[in-house]
């Protein structure tokens, strides 16, 4: 042997690690929070949300029932609130009637129930049990509150009122980038079994057989989604589903969420500003009926999920599944639009140390990626650590995204993690790219 490894090494690197996602984590939950004033925390800014201040003692009611309770076996911190943070239990639109922690309360009690999970972390042994294995409790802890911070980004998006959150622009396109990219029929790895924190949903991994295919370089753009609108792509029912033109024509839809006409051409509110739609974004705030119907007069169709996922993370050199498009290296602000440090989609071409081996760019930040499947486990899936995290939601109701946005944390976003939602929702951060079956000239050239 050349190294000694002196035990307890590796359990001292995770400890800190968990700390630093935790703290960092944190910082972005009280970023949004601080960013309004109480009022605002309490109010509702959409029926399809939950006041603020729900988001933020709901994150520390998990985090206590999970860590506080069951990892750490303390007292609890409260135990009279656990009905009012039950999601299951309060429907979104009856969360503002609710007697809710004020701001102040609720701010003690996330902070107090983090005192007590520092104080457990110190303790804790890794090894003892199925949950705390690889810290995957804290793992699943830390992206509960990043997907309520992304949560949280979408209500402030919905707000209306001066602006409060600011960011710098994303990058400028590097290279340009356009056309598809052929994958070659084969099997690949879907899921995985191995990444510590990987939720069930993403679970197991499984050899999945795909005929070639042809996939976008690059999530659809404003610009081609203009054209969809200009050529009356949203009154011609034949372009859409017989569900989408009924949920098109009773919700009045005629461009995507948060666009407005500005004189000839579009204008799209970001945060509390209103500013001219650029054409080289990927489009944002469409449903995925939306996504079908442009698809479909695009003379294409959404992608399948294990074709997003086969063009995010299969190798061909190896044939190996990488953990994002560009390696198994965690995400840098070189690699994706991820993280809220940018407060809307990059430029297509803004990300090409991001691509994917093939050359698919931006699959992985800017915009959740509507795909055709129906959320479902993933063959021998086994619901982990309860049902309600993901199996509860399978079936034919909910589309799955993929990929995560610019406000999705690189802690909740690899190339398999799974996002879900009905096919009517556009108040998430939601675009998608486009696919087609590959012609047997390309397919066997
Ligand atoms: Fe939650």
């Amino acid at each position: 042997m050349t190294t000694m490894q002196r035990p307890g090494t590796e359990s001292e690197t995770l400890r800190s690690r968990i700390a630093a996602e935790l703290e960092r984590t944190r910082a972005r939950t009280a970023l949004l929070t601080d960013a309004v004033d109480d009022d605002d925390l309490m109010r509702q800014h959409s029926p399809l949300m939950s006041p603020l201040v729900w988001d933020l003692a709901h994150v520390g009611n998990q985090e206590e029932l999970w860590l506080v309770r069951d990892v750490g076996g303390r007292e609890p911190v409260r135990r009279d609130i656990d009905d009012l943070y039950d999601a299951f239990k309060q429907p979104r639109r009856d969360r503002p009637s609710l007697p809710l922690l004020p701001p102040g309360e609720a701010r003690a009690y996330v902070r107090a129930v983090r005192d007590k999970v520092y104080d457990l972390l110190d303790g804790i042994r890794f090894a003892d049990g199925e949950l705390v294995a690889d810290g995957f409790a804290f793992g699943m802890i830390v992206q509960h509150e990043q997907q309520h911070d992304e949560t949280m980004l979408a209500t402030h998006q919905l707000r209306s009122g001066p602006p409060v959150l600011d960011a710098p622009p994303p990058p400028e396109p590097r290279v340009r980038v356009a056309g598809e990219v052929l994958v070659p029929a084969g099997p690949f790895t879907m899921g995985t079994s191995t990444d510590p924190w990987a939720l069930d949903n993403e679970r197991p991994a499984h050899t999945v057989e795909l005929p070639a295919y042809v996939i976008d370089a690059a999530p659809v753009t404003n610009g081609r989604y203009r054209e969809f609108i200009a050529d009356g792509g949203y009154d011609e029912p034949r372009w859409w589903s017989e569900a989408g033109w009924r949920h098109r024509t009773e919700a009045g839809l005629t461009a995507p969420m948060h666009w407005r006409r500005d004189g000839d051409g579009w204008a799209y509110r970001r945060f509390g500003h209103w500013s001219a739609i650029r054409d080289d974004e990927p489009v944002v705030h469409v449903c995925w009926y939306e996504a079908e119907a442009y698809a479909a007069w695009a003379g294409r169709r959404l992608p399948t999920e294990a074709e997003w996922e086969k063009a995010a993370r299969w190798d061909p050199a190896t044939g190996r599944s990488r953990r994002y498009p560009w390696g198994d290296d965690e995400p840098t602000a070189e690699h994706a639009n991820l993280g809220q440090r940018h407060l809307g989609p990059a430029p297509v071409g803004a990300y090409p140390a991001g691509a994917s081996p093939l050359g698919v760019h931006q699959l992985i930040g800017d915009v959740w990626e509507w795909t055709s499947t129906a959320f479902r486990g993933h063959p021998g899936f086994a619901a982990f650590p309860y049902r309600e995290y993901s199996e509860v939601f399978f079936g034919d109701d909910h589309r799955v995204l993929r990929g995560g946005s610019f406000g999705t944390d690189k802690a909740a976003c690899r190339g398999t993690f799974r996002n879900w939602d009905y096919p009517i929702r556009r108040q998430i951060f939601s675009g998608f790219r486009c696919a087609r079956d590959a012609r047997p000239e390309e397919a066997y050239p």
